[in-house]
């Protein structure tokens, strides 16, 4: 379970709120999706969980632990992270990128080696053709397939996610929707998975928190916040594609 209390970050000397007294707890094994328009503190929320970035105030706990009392070593064995616009090392081939996490915490050769080809495997990345290239010669969704298995390398109870389809095109990105659901139902990771997307956060959804200016809006389940905006906000954010929800409903019946 992961806790954010109060959690606040501010910069240029509190002229920026990105993220305002956030209050949220995310169930243990439950994907929770931030949606929110541009600027809205997504990314500074996601990175203040493993420790990319420091609060300014509050606070975050992992099962009961306080974040801020944990090293960062132990924070990347815990917690895999999906860059914002893949992120990949260029230089570094797949296999490399895949076993970032495991060099940094000293796993033998063989072992890094296995395991690298085990999740390459996993996210439909045949190792024999790709563990060898380097970024630049793969496709965007390949790219992302990658970043999504070094999130995974060391077989984390929780991944954060920042916009890791984003790059793609809608079919691209369906099918790793899909996938990803897949892979939740046998993994069972406790996700924080953040997109501006309304239709990629109902489809990947336990529940959603809508943000707004660094302020939560509402939390609930893709019905609930689609069937009962709590705020003119989420309103306006979820009325059209409600009613191109309704319509395809209604096509359908
Ligand atoms: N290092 C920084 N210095 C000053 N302001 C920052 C810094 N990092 C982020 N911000 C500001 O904080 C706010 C939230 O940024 P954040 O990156 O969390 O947004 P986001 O919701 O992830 O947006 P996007 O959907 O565009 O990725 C923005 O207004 C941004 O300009
Ligand atoms: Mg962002």
């Amino acid at each position: 379970m992961i806790e954010l209390r109060q959690l606040t970050k501010s910069f240029d000397h509190d002229q920026t709120r990105a993220v305002d007294g956030l209050n949220l707890s995310i169930r243990t094994g439950e994907t929770m999706v931030l949606l929110g328009s541009s600027g809205c503190g997504k990314t500074t929320t996601l990175k203040m969980i493993n420790r990319l970035i420091e609060p300014t105030e509050g606070e975050i706990f992992l099962n009961g632990d306080n974040v801020l009392d944990a090293s960062p070593v132990v924070l990347r064995r815990k917690i895999g992270y999906v860059f914002q616009g893949i992120g990949l090392f260029p230089h570094m081939t797949v296999r490399r990128n895949v076993e970032v996490v495991p060099r940094l915490l000293g796993w033998s050769r063989a072992k890094r080696r296995a395991r690298a080809e085990e999740l390459l495997e996993l996210v439909g990345l045949a190792p024999d053709e790709f563990a060898g290239r380097h970024p630049r010669e793969l496709s965007g969704g390949q790219q992302q397939r990658v970043g999504v298995a070094r999130a995974l390398a060391v077989n984390p109870d929780y991944l954060l996610m920042d916009e890791p389809f984003g790059a793609l095109d809608a079919v691209t990105r369906d099918s790793l929707q899909q996938e990803l659901l897949q892979l939740q139902r046998r993994l069972t990771k406790t996700i924080v998975f953040v997109t501006h997307d309304i239709f990629e956060a109902v489809t990947l959804a336990d529940r959603i928190a809508v943000l707004h200016d660094g302020k939560l809006q509402q939390v609930g389940t893709p019905k609930e916040i689609l069937t009962a905006p709590a705020s003119d906000f989420v309103r306006e954010l979820v009325e059209k594609p409600a009613q191109q929800l309704k319509t395809f409903q209604e096509a359908g019946a």
